[in-house]
């Protein structure tokens, strides 16, 4: 261990992303990003903002983004903040609201950086298993909290709850902060912004990276009551003035004002994903009613350890994470066409089928 190291940096227990490899012809299905480009208008606005001005800092409010936000979610601009991708929001979002002296509530099988924050900002928390059927149940929720955060759709096992349970939960926990991260919820599921006029403990974050096609140009945001913006802009304020540079500023607005874009590309997903769930049902997957851009399959006859390798053996890049509850369990992202029929066939070649 270096002897520089704050104790803090010695205990730490980091987050580990996806890979990223460089490997020819590989089929990339293990972090989740869009199989299609971002919006052609979002292009032209990057490059127009690549410019001489790139010398002058950008907004710090990232104002026409926080209008085009508000305007497309049905909200005031001061409901809303963005940040260096939804994991800063997030972040933020821990130190501002979910820390607090009761302890936070999260699901088992969930963000695996929910944790990680947690221990990074020193949150006291109780986890709430899953059900059998790998459900979150607000019932199981009904308990004294501090704050509470689901990921909704859930992730990795893609399962939306409706807005109507959303609204139990809310009911149930009225004087604690409530985050509800909807990375994924344009592929299907219902998004909780509704509910933020009657509740002023609810923020919701959502983010580029996944319907946009933007994940390499890192924008998040959350949408909530001004007085829990305001404690996220104080994070902020004291983190980082600058999170997003001027060309992601003007990537995103440009994306948000091409809703034709971006509601084509989600239905698209949403196709892949079931053709590619009725395939790996024909091979004897099981897999979960996915609500996502990626399904989470086991296989009864092979564990998720060895059906990764032998994928990756194959040039199949897919996620697995190996703890007790999801060692059986793939996730696998949605690709292209050519992308779902080669991993098809490697996991035919596979099982010998
Ligand atoms: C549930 C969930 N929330 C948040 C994120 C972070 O996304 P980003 O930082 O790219 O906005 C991810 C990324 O995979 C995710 O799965």
């Amino acid at each position: 261990m270096n002897p520089y190291w704050s104790r803090i940096a010695r205990e730490l227990s980091p987050y580990v992303p996806g890979e990223q490899p460089r490997i020819a012809n590989l089929v990339k299905l293990n972090t989740n990003e869009s199989p299609f480009g971002p919006s052609p208008r979002a292009m032209a606005a990057m490059q127009d903002a690549a410019a001489d001005t790139l010398r002058l800092y950008p907004d710090p409010e990232a104002t026409e983004l926080c209008q085009a936000l508000a305007a497309h979610h049905g909200v005031k601009p001061d409901q809303v903040f963005v940040g260096n991708g939804s994991d800063e929001v997030l972040a933020h979002a821990f130190v501002a609201l979910l820390k607090q002296p009761k302890p936070l509530l999260f699901p088992d099988v969930t963000y695996s950086f929910y944790p990680v924050w947690a221990q990074l900002f020193g949150v006291a928390c109780k986890i709430v298993p899953l059900d059998d059927g790998m459900r979150l149940r607000i019932e199981d929720y009904r308990r004294e909290a501090g704050s509470i955060v689901i990921a909704n759709p859930n992730a990795p096992t893609g399962i939306a709850l409706p807005r109507a349970e959303i609204a139990r939960l809310l009911e149930d926990h009225r004087d604690i902060p409530v985050l509800i991260d909807e990375a994924y919820v344009d592929f299907g599921g219902e998004s909780a912004a509704p509910l933020i006029a009657d509740h002023p403990n609810l923020l919701v974050v959502q983010t580029m990276s996944k319907s946009r096609a933007l994940a390499g140009l890192r924008v998040g945001y959350a949408l909530g009551d001004a007085g829990l913006i305001e404690a996220l802009r104080r994070v902020k304020d004291s983190f980082n003035s600058y999170p997003l540079g001027r060309v992601a500023q003007a990537g995103a607005t440009a994306s948000l004002r091409d809703d034709g874009y971006f509601r084509k590309s989600c239905s698209l997903v949403m196709a892949a994903r079931e053709a590619m769930t009725r395939e790996l049902v024909k091979l004897g997957f099981v897999v979960l009613p996915s609500s996502a851009n990626f399904v989470f399959a086991r296989h009864p006859r092979r564990s998720g350890t060895e059906l990764a390798a032998a994928l990756r053996d194959r040039a199949v890049l897919v996620r697995h994470f190996n703890k007790p509850r999801t060692e059986p369990w793939l996730r696998i992202t949605v690709g292209t066409e050519d992308d779902i029929q080669r991993l098809i066939a490697a996991a035919a070649e596979i099982l010998g089928s």
